[in-house]
Formats: structure tokens, sequence, C-alpha cells
């Protein structure tokens, strides 16, 4: 959740839901927020604090109670069959002692009850697990886990400001599947100043080699207030370029399809579908979800209700504001947004067509069925069985071609 939170109507104080709000019924998933770092890489702007930021705030101690205060509210709110699916991200979840992820997991099957075969990943940098961690983790449930290794190129890692070194990504990724864990994720970053195209082919072979399942390549986003933003505004380091950015995108599709990865969303690939992220696909099919944590969004309703689209909300941001709100028995809700149907509409589009499993024409209007066709004379959609599918020029182009199917 990078960059400031939106405004919206109040969560009322309890976090009781709009009148008429039930859930969707396309699976439940639990997000959970670790809002610490050891220190924060100059690219990003995630909700996340250092010790030295958190100042006298709230504590990596305190926080695994917090959460669960804000879990025993939220079981007032709503009751769902069961929980499909748990992504604990951060920041970085690691720092926290293994122990705190489990009993935090403990608390949700315990209020909520976790399906037996519920997708439980835990993001984690590299430098924060050992294989005594990481086979703590596992044997209290977590099912997957997600490293941010971004390069193997030390000079890159540099710019990025990680503090790993080049080899210890790959390295963790083999420590968890000796663990016991069967999919494993490591996080590529493309599009770095300075990274050549043999940095990117090395990063991606490295993250091959280490026998994961799934892969995530993202191009280096430049967010304002950032350390990265700063250094390019004053002209040390070039700004990405998108020629760039779109052959290294050319680059992972074709060594990640080569070793068995097939791409399922744009920015990901998988080894099949077991080994796809039951999480994301949640998020991006209109699943319900429940956030914990400081600015955690939540998503609860409108998969097939008629007139609305759903309620959206996000938590307040800092972790001291959090808690507080949380000791005085309040909703950390900061603000909401209740979804029209139209608002739905705009999402599905934007979310789906993302998918390799591709938007059904029937979710478009007349205007966005007359773009789909377009686009697919134009090479960037492929239309098939009813549904319009990105070709690969189209995935590089996905943002220009969602926003030419919407009203
Ligand atoms: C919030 S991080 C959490 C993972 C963990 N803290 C780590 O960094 O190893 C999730 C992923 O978001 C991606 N990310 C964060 N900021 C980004 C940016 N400005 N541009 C592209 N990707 C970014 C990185 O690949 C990172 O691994
Ligand atoms: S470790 Fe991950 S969450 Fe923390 S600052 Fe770096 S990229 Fe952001």
């Amino acid at each position: 959740m990078p960059g400031s939170l939106p405004d919206g109507e109040a969560v009322p104080r309890d976090g009781s839901l709009p009148p008429g709000t039930g859930l969707g019924g396309r699976g439940f998933g639990v997000y959970v927020h670790v809002p610490f770092c050891a220190s924060r890489c100059g690219y990003c702007d995630f909700n996340t604090y250092t010790a030295a930021e958190l100042g006298g705030g709230a504590s990596r101690e305190a926080y695994p109670d917090t959460v669960l205060a804000e879990l025993a509210l939220a079981a007032r709110v709503v009751t769902p069959p069961r929980v499909d699916t748990v992504f604990v991200g951060g920041g970085t979840p690691t720092l926290l002692d293994p122990d705190d992820l489990a009993r935090i997991l403990e608390a949700i099957d315990r209020t909520w009850g976790l399906a037996g075969d519920a997708e439980v990943t835990t993001e984690a940098n590299p430098e924060s697990v050992t294989p005594a961690s990481l086979q703590r983790l596992r044997k209290s449930g977590f099912t997957r886990v997600s490293l941010g290794m971004q390069s193997i190129a030390p000079g890159v890692l540099q710019v990025l400001e990680r503090r790993h070194t080049a080899g210890r990504a790959p390295a963790a990724a083999l420590e968890a599947r000796e663990a016991g864990f069967d999919h494993v994720n490591l996080d590529l970053i493309y599009g770095t100043p300075g990274e050549s195209a043999d940095d990117f082919a090395a990063s991606l072979a490295a993250a091959v080699g280490a026998g994961v399942d799934h892969v995530s390549a993202y191009s280096l986003i430049v967010e304002d207030g950032t350390r990265l933003a700063a250094r390019m505004r004053r002209g040390d380091l070039p700004y990405p370029d998108d020629d760039i950015a779109a052959d290294r995108y050319l680059a992972a599709d074709a060594a990640l399809s080569a070793a068995g990865l097939t791409w399922y969303e744009v920015s990901n690939w998988a080894a099949g579908p077991a080994a796809r992220c039951r999480h994301n696909l949640l998020y991006w099919t209109g699943g319900d979800w429940w956030g914990l944590g400081p600015g955690a969004h939540s998503h609860i309703g409108g998969a097939d209700h008629g007139l609305s689209g759903g309620v959206r909300w996000w938590n307040v941001k800092h972790p001291s504001t959090y808690a507080a709100r949380l000791a005085a028995g309040e909703s950390p809700g900061y603000a909401r947004e209740v979804l029209s149907a139209d608002d739905r509409h705009v999402e599905d589009v934007m979310l789906r067509l993302r998918l390799a499993s591709g938007l059904p024409l029937s979710v478009l209007d007349d205007h966005g069925r007359a773009a789909a066709a377009r686009a697919a004379a134009g090479g960037l959609l492929q239309i098939r069985e009813g549904h319009a599918l990105l070709t690969l020029r189209g995935r590089l182009l996905a943002d220009a071609v969602v926003r030419d199917l919407l009203p």
C-alpha cells in the first residue's frame, strides 16, 4: 500500500459495515500488514518504519497483540464461512519472531477457521530468515514464502539500497524449500538505472536456478518522496527508460517460460495452477478480504449483488495511531468508500484484463467491445471463447489497452 491514504466517508467507531453489505462469496482472505523494516530501501514508499522513524510509538514487541485486538473487532463485523488465504506482508514480516507470526495465524484460525487447504504466505527479506526460522514458520502452518530478491547484480542492489548480498536471496529460497515450503516466490525489479541486459539475465537465471515455483517481476517505479526520486531529480541517476523496461519484460517472459513458469498475471509467472498466488487472485477477481494492520485496505461484498459494488475501507496509517485507536476499543478504520456497480466494473476490467484467463467480453459495453475489436486488429488482444486475452505485445501496453476498453 504505497503512498498516502485517500479520503472517504468515516468508518463507524465499532467498524460496522454499511447496512445491507454481505460477503461476496468468492472466497475470503486475510491480509496482515507488518510495518517494520531494518532499513528503508531507497525506492520504497510502502507503509513501513525503521526503529528510528517510529520513535517512541508502537513497538514491534507490542504489535502482535495490537493486531489481535483488530482481529477481535473484525470477528464482530464479519463471519466468513472459512479463511481461504492469509498473506502477511510488509514491511518485513520476518522482523517479527516466528512465534509471533505463528500466534497471529493461530488467532486467525481460532477466530474464523482456516480452510484445510488454505494458502498461508509470508513475505520475507532474504537477510531476515534462517533455516531454523523458516522451519518454524513451516511447522506453524505457513505454506508459502515470498522473498524480495530484486536482483543478483551487486551494483543494482547498491543503487536500490538493499541490505543483502547478491547470493543471499537464492540461498534463502533454497533454505525455504529445504524447510518444506513447496511454494516459494522471488520478487525481481527490472529497469534500475545502471542495470545491464546481462545483469537482468543473470537475475532471472539465479531465480530459476533456485528452483522456485513463482516469480514476480516489476518494473522499477520511481515513487515521489523516496531517496531514489531525489537522486534522479538532482541528476545523480538517470530516470528509467520505457524501451529498456519493455526489453527486460520480454527477457523475463522468455527466460521464465523456458524454465516452465508461465504468466498468469502481467507481472507474475508460476509453475502451473497450484503455484499461483491464490491470495492475489482473490484481490484481482473481486474476493472479500480483511486487511489487519496500519494502512491496510479491506474489501467486502459486491461480487454477485446487483446495485452495490461492495465497500472498501482503509486503516489509519501510522502504527502509533493504529495502536491508540485499538487501545481505546475503536476501529482503526480511517475512511471508507461504497463502490457503485460502475466503480466495480472499472476495477473488474482493470484487474481481469491483466490475467492470462482474460476478460469476458460480456463484461464490456458496446464501446468496450468495439475497442477490444480494434485492439485485436492491432495485435494487442486475442479474442477467444468470448474472452479478451492480452498478447505478449498487449502485456507491454496493458494500461493503455485497459484505458481504451473503459467508458
Ligand atoms: C513491500 S515489498 C515487501 C518484501 C520485503 N520487504 C522485501 O523488500 O524483500 C514487496 C515487493 O514490492 C516491490 N516493490 C516495492 N517498491 C517498488 C518500486 N518502487 N518499484 C517496483 N517494485 C517495488 C519489490 O519487488 C518488493 O519485493
Ligand atoms: S525491505 Fe521491502 S518493505 Fe522494507 S523498505 Fe525495502 S522494499 Fe520496502
